[in-house]
């Protein structure tokens, strides 16, 4: 397994990290456990290091079958990646996020509980709370360092100017955002500062949350409790255009001789050795197809020729629902 190192002071970790979010109710329609306990060892079996979760993926219950699924292997083998904050009701209604520093402290004492560890290795707010400075959340977990309970301070999907303030308490290891053939808002800005202060970028949604892992179709609505069905990039109208982006995409992966999917994530990590790309596999055969896009060598020609292919912007569609867009430091 590759591996890549996560900025100036963060872990080394396999090239490809395993992203857990699909694995519980609330994210793409129900998941079958026994595969995805059967996915994360196939994926730590084969080398995958790094593993994302967040406390409010299925409300507590990813953290503990992630629990169930890493009882017994040697805590230093793997690197779990924690987002906190976000709040949920019954129902799954979003209630915003919480950043006070009394708020770090529960969150992760529930946590290191649910997954069954004594410590996290990065620990970070999923979105930025805007009734608490990023100085105040991060120094929480400052002080849980201090204690043992946290190796490293992690950001997610917030801009250069929070990255910068939340650096300046203690350095950040990576920023997590969604960043993609369709998602390149990284780019402009946040990209240069986190080069500039030396901060890794793990990368969300490679396949377009499933829009360009060419398994979809239009034909193909998201069933019940799957947020693809609110996503305006799998909306009717943006969903037929999207996806005659995938056809172009699959033209050249035709001609690499790698799939669709495999193509989308070399191409992510292909854009610099300080990012590392997270696959959204639930089940092992989508794993299988995902490991050796690190295999995948993109020369410039093919750089250009996706380029063209996808050019930045062409996506139709936000890449959340208006309600969440408030809620990131960047846009599409
Ligand atoms: N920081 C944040 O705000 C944030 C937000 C979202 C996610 N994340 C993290 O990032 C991880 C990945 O994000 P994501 O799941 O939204 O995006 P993704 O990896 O772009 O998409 C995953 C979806 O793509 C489909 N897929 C098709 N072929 C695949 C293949 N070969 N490998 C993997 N998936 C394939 C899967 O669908 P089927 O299983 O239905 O086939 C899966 O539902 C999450 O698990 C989570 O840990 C972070």
């Amino acid at each position: 397994m590759q591996t890549r190192t996560l900025g100036r002071t963060g872990p080394t970790v396999s090239a490809l990290g395993l992203g857990a979010m699909g694995m519980s109710a609330g994210a793409y329609g129900e998941p079958d456990r026994d595969e995805a306990i059967a996915t994360v060892h196939a994926a730590l079996d084969a080398g995958v290091t790094l593993i994302d979760t967040g406390d409010f993926y299925g409300m507590g219950h990813n953290e503990m079958l992630l629990g169930e699924a890493l009882r017994g292997r040697d805590r230093d083998s793997y690197l779990l990646s924690v987002k906190f904050g976000q709040l949920r009701g019954p129902g799954r209604a979003h209630g915003g996020q919480d950043g006070r520093p009394a708020a770090v402290k529960n969150f992760l004492a529930y946590s290191l509980n649910r997954l069954g560890v004594d410590h996290i290795d990065i620990y970070r707010p999923a979105r930025l709370d805007p009734a608490v400075p990023i100085e105040d959340t991060v120094g929480a977990i400052k002080d849980m360092i201090d204690e043992g309970y946290v190796r490293y301070v992690g950001l997610s999907e917030v801009g250069a100017d929070t990255i910068r303030r939340a650096h300046a308490v203690h350095p950040i290891a990576d920023l997590q955002i969604e960043y993609s053939l369709l998602s390149r808002a990284v780019e402009p800005s946040v990209l240069p500062a986190l080069r500039e202060l030396g901060i890794g970028l793990t990368a969300y949604g490679v396949l377009g949350r499933g829009l360009i892992s060419g398994h979809w179709n239009a034909d193909r609505a998201a069933g019940p409790g799957d947020m693809r069905g609110m996503s305006p990039r799998f909306s009717a109208g943006n969903v037929e255009h999207n996806l005659t982006l995938v056809d172009a995409l699959r033209r050249i992966a035709e001609a690499k001789g790698c799939t669709v999917a495999q193509l989308a994530i070399a191409w992510v990590a292909a854009q610099g050795d300080d990012i590392v790309p997270l696959a959204g596999a639930r089940t092992r055969v989508r794993l299988a197809e995902a490991l050796p896009a690190l295999d995948v060598t993109l020369t410039a020609d093919d750089l250009a020729e996706i380029e063209k292919a996808v050019p930045v912007g062409s996506a139709r569609g936000d890449r959340y629902p208006a309600a969440f867009m408030s809620s990131l430091g960047v846009g599409n």
